[in-house]
């Protein structure tokens, strides 16, 4: 009999979203823990720099707010999840302060409003250069607060779902978790919800802003069972990142006034014609091209990066507003911000797609919640504004904890889930993509035993997961997997950039199954049960394997292009055909293509979002 943590609500994962959602969760009366492979204040939100988009001042309005994200989506964005974002960012912005979020300020106290790319406002709130780990503290202050359990270092690598042939008739009674600190595989019981908020995937490619700890878990574990994952193609790559480690060089430099030049001196946002009215401060999708169209032209410096300038701004209000770049520069790079200007390039920062969920967080399987990164709801379309990244995480947290915890939040207007009139597709693939083999042991879902009764699904899960830990350990002279997680980051980078093309998409396509089908082989060197970051390292690689195989198809699948979805082969977005989310079936390994239509419609007629073209 296996020992079983029991809660009303499961929060796996506790960066912005876990934690705003457990607060909630809490709030509304249950008991609530946190499962996070990462102590709270180590997750990647504390590395969000920038500042949170919210409709705070006169002048501004939520309708403004929604309009700039819908055309920054470039129009793939649903409108009743843009709209719930835009008009309930305000409130649960100023709950952070009431919090006591230490936002900056101007003289006369108001919290301060800096302009980011896309915005028609200077609506983005910000706590100097660090906000998210501002907000990472003062959201795990509340937690702690009101006395919320966390497991934290214990790593969940996997659902206790039962196993209907329809996902839409599943239901998720709780997780599987391995302590990082002592190898004991455990199970977790949810009585009321389990919500997934575990970040993003930035390590499926090998130059990126995202910790290491941001390997996709979230998004494929539910796809495993049953979930299918939305509109994965879209993936952001900042346009200022260090050139040699990834590390972030905030936007807010921008909004500041910093700016971008190439080799030979020019102002080539302006002078090159990329963004005439906005220049550096066009949407990311937009500025990530014009750079590296400058440096593929020969325009770059030594060949890999361009420059961006800020010491007109002056010491003072550069320490004042950015003094955390002025370190990231120094230290990841040997450079003086105050003197010279910064090496940037373009690197993977963020995934627009995820988990399908509605206005609430909910999944297609009853009792499974996502929010944040992990999840496409869908706010971001094909492109997220700078600064809509965090207040996506308190706004969609909170819903998500409130839903999760038996909360009327009313009915939702996103559909989740595959219905009859949704149009399939099938994609000309290189390979076959079915017969996943031995890797296919993962979903309850698939070919698992009769279970309803909800313990006995969580002990299922339990058994299921410490017979893969075990193979693992056991298994000798096997490949190891950072062989694997190299190959995969490898071939995303170079050929699911910022720039694709079929053939090499394609081939993108062929070396993550031959990855995966060396995967089928892996094995765990370290053979201690304590901290085992090896064993750690090659459950994530798996979860990297199906996110940038699920990333790659929706790439190949999408003939057009779309915001940060760019095609050598197809110069233009074709709304008439391409207006819709793609989605993907797990279907034991063998993904299953179709699509949903966006929703345009807002809440009442002046509302309706007609597409235009974008340009900044
Ligand atoms: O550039 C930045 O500070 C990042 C902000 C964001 O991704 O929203």
């Amino acid at each position: 009999m296996t020992d079983i943590h029991e809660h009303d609500v499961l929060v796996i994962g506790a960066g912005g979203a876990g934690l705003r959602a457990a607060v909630a969760a809490h709030e509304a009366g249950a008991d609530v823990a946190m499962v996070t492979k990462l102590h709270p204040v180590r997750s990647h939100t504390g590395a969000a720099e920038g500042g949170i988009n919210a409709a705070l001042r006169e002048g501004d309005s939520w309708e403004l707010h929604a309009y700039d994200t819908m055309k920054g989506s470039d129009y793939l964005g649903d409108a009743p999840a843009i709209e719930t974002l835009a008009q309930d960012a305000p409130e649960d912005v100023i709950d952070l302060e009431h919090w006591g979020m230490p936002f900056s300020r101007e003289e006369d106290g108001t919290v301060s409003q800096r302009p980011f790319g896309g915005l028609s406002f200077a609506r983005t709130t910000y706590a100097g250069a660090e906000t998210g780990h501002h907000l990472l503290h003062t959201l795990y202050e509340q937690v702690v607060k009101r006395g919320i359990t966390v497991y934290d270092e214990w790593y969940v690598t996997r659902l206790a779902v039962t196993d209907e042939d329809d996902p839409a008739d599943r239901t998720c009674h709780g997780v599987v978790a391995i302590d990082v600190k002592t190898g004991e595989v455990a199970g977790f019981r949810a009585t009321s919800g389990v919500i997934l908020a575990t970040g993003g995937l930035g390590q499926a490619f090998d130059h990126t802003t995202n910790a290491v700890s941001c390997t996709g878990d979230g998004p494929a574990m539910a796809y495993r069972v049953g979930v299918p994952l939305e509109d994965m193609e879209f993936v952001q790559f900042h346009p200022t990142t260090l050139p040699s480690t990834g590390v972030l060089i905030s936007e807010g430099v921008r909004g500041e006034g910093g700016i971008l030049y190439n080799a030979e001196g020019e102002r080539f946002m302006f002078e090159g014609g990329y963004a005439n009215n906005d220049g550096e401060l066009a949407s990311r999708d937009v500025v990530s091209r014009a750079e590296l169209t400058e440096i593929n032209e020969g325009r770059g410096i030594e060949d890999e990066y361009v420059h961006l300038d800020m010491r007109h701004l002056g010491e003072e209000r550069i320490v004042d507003r950015l003094e955390n770049i002025l370190h990231l520069a120094a230290d990841f790079e040997g450079v003086d911000g105050l003197e010279e200007p910064m090496p940037v390039k373009p690197g993977q920062h963020y995934e627009m797609g995820g988990i399908e969920v509605d206005e609430n967080g909910e999944t297609v399987i009853d009792g499974l919640y996502a929010a944040g990164e992990c999840a496409c709801v869908s706010v971001h379309g094909s492109n997220r504004l700078g600064g809509n990244a965090l207040p996506e995480l308190i706004v969609f947290g909170k819903r998500a904890g409130l839903a999760a915890a038996g909360g009327d939040l009313g009915e939702a207007d996103i559909p989740t889930g595959r219905h009859d009139e949704f149009e399939t597709d099938s994609i000309d693939s290189p390979v076959p993509l079915g017969e996943a083999g031995s890797l296919d042991d993962e979903a309850v879902a698939d070919g698992g035993p009769a279970l309803s009764d909800a313990d006995s699904v969580v002990e299922a899960a339990v058994e299921a997961e410490t017979g893969r830990v075990e193979t693992l350990m056991d298994r000798e002279d096997g490949v190891n997997h950072a062989e694997i997680r190299a190959e995969v980051q490898r071939t995303m980078t170079e050929n699911v950039n910022v720039f694709r093309e079929a053939p090499g998409l394609k081939r993108a396509l062929e070396d993550i199954r031959a990855a995966r089908e060396r995967y089928a082989d892996v094995s765990v060197d370290d053979p201690s049960r304590t901290f085992n970051t090896d064993l750690i390292q090659t459950i994530e690689t798996r979860n990297i394997l199906d996110v940038a195989e699920a990333i790659t198809i929706g790439a190949l699948a999408r003939e057009e292009f779309r915001g940060a979805h760019w095609r050598a082969e197809f110069q233009e977005r074709r709304d008439e055909e391409w207006l819709k989310h793609t989605m993907l079936a797990w279907n034991g390994g063998s993904p299953d293509l179709y699509y949903k239509p966006v929703d345009l419609d807002g809440e009442n007629e002046e509302h309706t979002y007609e597409p235009k073209e974008r340009s900044y």
